[in-house]
C-alpha cells in the first residue's frame, strides 16, 4: 500500500511543487469529525449489508472510534503530507489496524465522501450560527428596551426626515436578522441530503442501504441523482450567500454606530473596550472594532463571488475545482462566528445620548414638516396643498434664519389661515413619535409591543 489511495497505476512520484499545490489537507482536517461519524456509517452499513467480512468491519469501527475520541479530545494529527482529510484518516487506520483499513474504502468514492462531510460539517455550523444571531437578536432587543425614550431625527438620503424612536430603528435590525436566520435555515434544509452511494458519478454495483446510512447520520433523506449529488455545490454558494447578506446588515449597523459616534451626531458613546487610539493624536477614541467589521464584509462578498465564480460552466460532474469550495465556506463561517460574538457584547457597551439625539430633532424644526402638514390636513385641507404650504414655510424659515416655532402665530396665518395657537403643541418630538398610528410605525406603544413579542420569541 502506498500513501496514496490511488498509487496502483503511477509509476512516478508526484512533483513536489504541484503535491503541495494540490493538497487541502492544510483546511479540509476542519472536516475530520465529520470524515470519521461518515465513515463509521458507511462500515456499519457495509458489514450489515454483508458487503465487507464482519471481522474486518468490527476492526475498522474500533480504529475510527479511537481516531473520533482523539479528535474529540483536540489530539488527532493528520499527516501533513496527506493529500486530503479522507486519505488522513485512511491512513491513521491503516497505522492502528493495517490491512482491516483497506475494506472501508469499498462503494464509496472522495466525491460523494467529500460532499457528505462538507453537508454534515454545513448542518452543524448553520445551527451553531443560528443561535449566535438569536442572542445578538436578544442584545439589540435589550438595546431597545434599554433606550425606549429616545427619539431622534430619523433620516432618509443621509438627510433629516422625521423624529423616530431610536429604539424602533434598532428593532429594524432584529427583523433583519431574523430574515437571516430564514435563510441559514432554508440552507439547512438544502444540506440535509445524504450523498453517499453516489460513488465518483454513476453510484455502485453492491447492493447497499443508503437510507440505514442516511438514518445513522441524522439525514432526512437521501439524493436523487448520484450525478447531482457529486457535482453540486449550491449547498455551499446558500450559506455563503446568507452571510454575505447577514454581513450587509451587520455592517450597516456598524455604520450607524460610527455616524452616531461622530461630534456631529454625538448620539452613542462606543464602549473603550471597543475602540483604539491614534499613535500620534492623544485625543483620539477610534471605532476600529466597527469600521473592521464593516471591512470585513466585503471578505464575505469575496469568498461568495470565489465560489460562483468557481462553479461557473464546469461540466459535470465531479471536477478538483470543487476543491477550492472549502476555504470560503470555512473562511465565511468562521469569520460569522468572531464577528457575531464581537457584537453581542460590544452593544451591550454603547450607550445613547438621550439630551443630545432629541436636541438634534429640537434643532431642526423642519423634521416637523410633515406634522405640519398632517395639522393641516386633519383641519380638512387636502394633502398636497398643505405639501405646497409647509414647504413655503420651511423655505421662509430658511431665508430669514428664524425657527417655525418663534414665528407668531399672525405670521403663520398668512400661509393657511387653518394654522391656530395649538400648532405650537408639534414642535416636540415625543409627541411627533406619540402621534404616529399605523402598525410597524414609531409609536412607543408599538415599539414597546415590538419588544415584548421579541423578547418572548428569542427566547423560546
Ligand atoms: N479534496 C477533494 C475535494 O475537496 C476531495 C475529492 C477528491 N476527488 C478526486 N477524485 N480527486 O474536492
Amino acid at each position: 500500500m502506498t500513501d496514496k489511495l490511488w498509487g496502483g497505476r503511477f509509476k512516478q512520484r508526484q512533483d513536489s511543487l504541484f503535491w503541495d499545490f494540490q493538497s487541502s489537507i492544510g483546511y479540509d482536517n476542519r472536516l475530520a469529525l465529520y470524515d470519521v461519524e461518515g465513515s463509521i456509517a458507511h462500515v456499519k452499513m457495509l458489514a450489515k449489508c454483508n458487503i465487507i467480512p464482519k471481522k474486518e468491519a468490527s476492526a475498522i469501527l474500533g480504529g475510527l472510534s479511537a481516531i473520533l475520541k482523539e479528535i474529540e479530545q483536540g489530539r488527532f494529527k493528520p499527516d501533513p503530507k496527506a493529500e486530503d482529510i479522507h486519505t488522513a484518516v485512511h491512513l491513521a487506520l491503516l497505522k492502528k489496524k493495517g490491512k482491516a483499513a483497506d475494506y472501508m474504502h469499498t462503494a464509496r468514492s472522495r466525491n460523494d465522501q467529500v460532499s457528505l462531510d462538507l453537508r454534515m460539517y454545513s448542518k452543524d455550523k448553520i445551527d451553531m450560527l443560528v443561535s449566535l444571531i438569536t442572542r445578538l437578536q436578544l442584545e439589540l432587543v435589550n438595546f431597545a428596551k434599554k433606550n425606549i425614550d429616545v427619539a431622534m431625527p430619523g433620516l432618509t438620503h443621509t438627510q433629516h426626515a422625521v423624529p423616530i424612536l431610536f429604539s424602533h430603528q434598532v428593532l429594524a435590525y432584529v427583523n433583519m436578522l431574523e430574515r437571516d436566520k430564514e435563510r441559514f435555515q432554508q440552507a439547512h434544509a438544502r444540506c440535509d441530503e445524504m450523498p453517499l452511494g453516489s460513488c465518483a458519478l454513476a453510484g455502485t454495483s453492491f447492493t447497499i442501504d443508503r437510507k440505514f446510512v442516511a438514518k445513522l447520520l441524522g439525514f432526512s433523506r437521501i439524493s436523487e441523482n448520484s450525478i447531482d449529488a457529486v457535482s453540486d455545490r449550491d449547498f455551499v454558494i446558500d450559506i455563503i450567500s446568507a452571510v454575505s447578506i447577514l454581513f450587509m446588515h451587520i455592517s450597516r449597523f456598524c455604520e450607524d454606530m460610527i455616524i452616531f459616534s461622530t461630534p456631529e451626531y454625538d448620539f452613542v458613546d462606543i464602549g473603550e473596550a471597543y475602540c483604539t487610539g491614534s499613535s500620534i493624536m492623544p485625543q483620539k477614541k477610534n471605532p476600529d472594532s466597527l469600521e473592521l467589521i464593516r471591512g470585513h464584509c466585503s471578505r464575505a462578498y469575496g469568498n461568495l463571488i470565489s465560489v460562483m465564480g468557481m462553479m461557473k460552466a464546469l461540466p459535470m460532474s465531479y471536477n478538483r475545482d470543487m476543491q477550492l469550495d472549502k476555504e470560503p465556506l470555512i473562511g465565511s463561517i468562521d469569520l460569522s462566528e468572531k464577528i457575531l460574538n464581537i457584537l453581542c457584547d460590544l452593544v451591550k457597551g454603547i450607550t445613547v445620548k438621550k439630551d443630545k439625539a432629541e436636541a438634534a430633532v429640537k434643532e431642526d424644526e423642519s423634521l416637523f414638516a410633515l406634522d405640519m402638514a398632517d395639522y393641516l390636513v386633519a383641519k380638512k385641507m387636502a394633502f398636497s396643498q398643505a405639501h405646497s404650504v409647509v414647504g413655503k414655510i420651511v423655505s421662509h424659515s430658511v431665508a430669514k434664519g428664524r425657527k417655525i416655532s418663534a414665528m407668531p402665530i399672525e405670521e403663520l396665518k398668512k400661509f393657511a389661515p387653518e394654522f391656530d395657537k395649538d400648532l405650537y403643541k408639534i414642535f416636540e418630538p415625543q409627541r411627533s413619535v406619540m402621534s404616529k398610528k399605523s402598525m410597524g410605525s414609531t409609536n412607543p406603544l408599538l415599539v414597546r409591543q415590538q419588544i415584548d413579542k421579541w423578547m418572548k420569541a428569542l427566547k423560546r
